[in-house]
Order: structure tokens, then sequence, then C-alpha cells
């Protein structure tokens, strides 16, 4: 699933053998947000299959929890047993740079939404998942034996989409957040509520709202995330091609 500025990661992921627009797959929404594609790539890598969703649907969009959680649900139905994220977020870590991937070990769903609303769908997964190991340790391992230098981080998820304010940014942070963002943690509740292993890589587009000296703007976020294109396919292309 490969957020805002990822999308070029899927380049380096294998061959392509199919790609069709999501919305002809039933179940999604049309893409709205620039930046985001709208198509899924069926990509071989050895003996290795691949669903590379090119772009996600957001909470913000106004959709569903389960529109939001529907492209994990259908690639994990579909026999994909690992899903990776990828999202941009804003970073609140002191040292903390623009343009540096970070290994998401961890997140606190403040969007106020879980796609497990509403009576279990019990061909899906347990009425009442565990999150202890949400984000996989294997996965983050095998993720940092490629690159040592990745640091891992909470990820704080908010609805969206105004970027936060300073006074929700030291909010954040004074909860747990390291990261923080407007993705991920409802696609990562239904997946590991599918049963699939769960790696997820944010990269820092930005410094969180008042931590940084410039106002935040989604065609920056986009810039930066573009510039750290060819890093972040590589890092993502050899995870895949070793799980
Ligand atoms: N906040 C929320 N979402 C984001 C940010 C941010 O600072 N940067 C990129 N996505």
């Amino acid at each position: 699933m490969l957020g805002s500025g990822w999308r070029t990661a899927a380049a380096r992921m294998g061959e392509v053998v199919a790609e069709v627009p999501m919305v002809e797959l039933g179940g999604f929404p049309e893409a709205s947000v620039a930046g985001h594609g709208d198509t899924v790539r069926s990509i071989r890598n050895g003996d290795r299959r691949i669903l590379a969703f090119m772009g996600r649907v957001h909470l913000y969009e106004g959709h569903h929890p389960n529109v939001v959680a529907h492209g994990i649900r259908t690639a994990v139905r579909a026999g994909c047993r690992t899903v990776v994220l990828t999202n941009a977020a804003g970073g609140l870590r002191p040292g903390m740079t623009a343009g540096q991937p970070v290994l998401v070990s961890d997140h606190i769903n403040l969007t106020g939404h879980t796609p497990l609303l509403g009576p279990n769908d019990d061909r899906l997964g347990p009425r009442f998942p565990d999150m202890t190991t949400a984000y996989s340790p294997r996965l983050r391992a095998l993720a940092r034996a490629i690159d040592p230098d990745l640091e891992e981080a909470v990820y704080l998820g908010l609805a969206g989409p105004t970027y936060e304010t300073p006074a929700e940014v030291r909010m954040v942070a004074a909860m747990g957040g390291e990261l923080v963002g407007m993705s991920t943690v409802l696609e990562a509740i239904a997946a590991v509520h599918a049963g699939a292993e769960v790696l997820a890589v944010s990269l820092v587009t930005n410094l969180a709202a008042g931590l940084g000296d410039d106002a935040l703007d989604h065609d920056d976020v986009l810039a930066v995330a573009a510039r750290s294109a060819e890093r972040m396919g590589g890092l993502i292309a050899d995870v895949v091609g070793r799980i």
C-alpha cells in the first residue's frame, strides 16, 4: 500500500504482470488526492507475488473505515500474507529530519474510528484482535538488517485533513507519538485482524507543525517524498525481496 510519494517504489519490486484500476475491482472509490494513484499492480518477483496498491483511500475523503480497509481485506483474501504500509508523516522526535525513513514500531489510533466496528465477520478474523505485536518484530528486524540506520518510532494516526496545530503536536508528543499522519492505523488494524504480518514505513516529510520553521504545505510533503523516492524504492524492494 503506497502512500504519498511512494509510488516510484513499485517500479523496483519486479515484473508487472497486470495492472488494473482499483475502481474496476469493486468496493473502491474514485481517487481524489493529488499524489495518489489509482491502480493495483500484480508483480512477480522470483517466486513471490506482490500486489502493489498505487494509492490508498483516506478517512478524510469521507469514506467509511471499511472502505479505507477494503484494499487490505481484498489483498489478504487474494492470498497476501504480508502487508507493507508506507506513508508520509510529520516527525516529532528530536533529531528527526525531512527525508528520513522510519520503521513504525507501534501506533496510537486517534482517528476516532476503526474498521472493526459492528458485528464481527468471523470469516475475516477474531472479534478482539491482539495488537501487542501489530508491527511485526520479525519484519522490522529484517528491514534493519538491510538498512542498519533505520530508526523506529510510534506513529500516531489522526483523521486530518488539517495538519496539526502546534498545541495538537504538543499533545501528540505528550501521548507518546513520535510520528504523526493521516493514514495507516486503520489499515494496520484490518491487516492484523485478517491475520497478516504488518510492516509499516514512514517517510518523515516534515517536522510536525510548530517544530520546524515553515508552515506545512501538501506540495512540500510531496516534493520531499519525490526526492527520497529512489532510496525508499530500494528499501521497500529489498525488504519485499527477502520476506
Ligand atoms: N501531519 C500529518 N500528516 C502528515 C504530516 C504532518 O505533519 N506530514 C505528512 N503527512
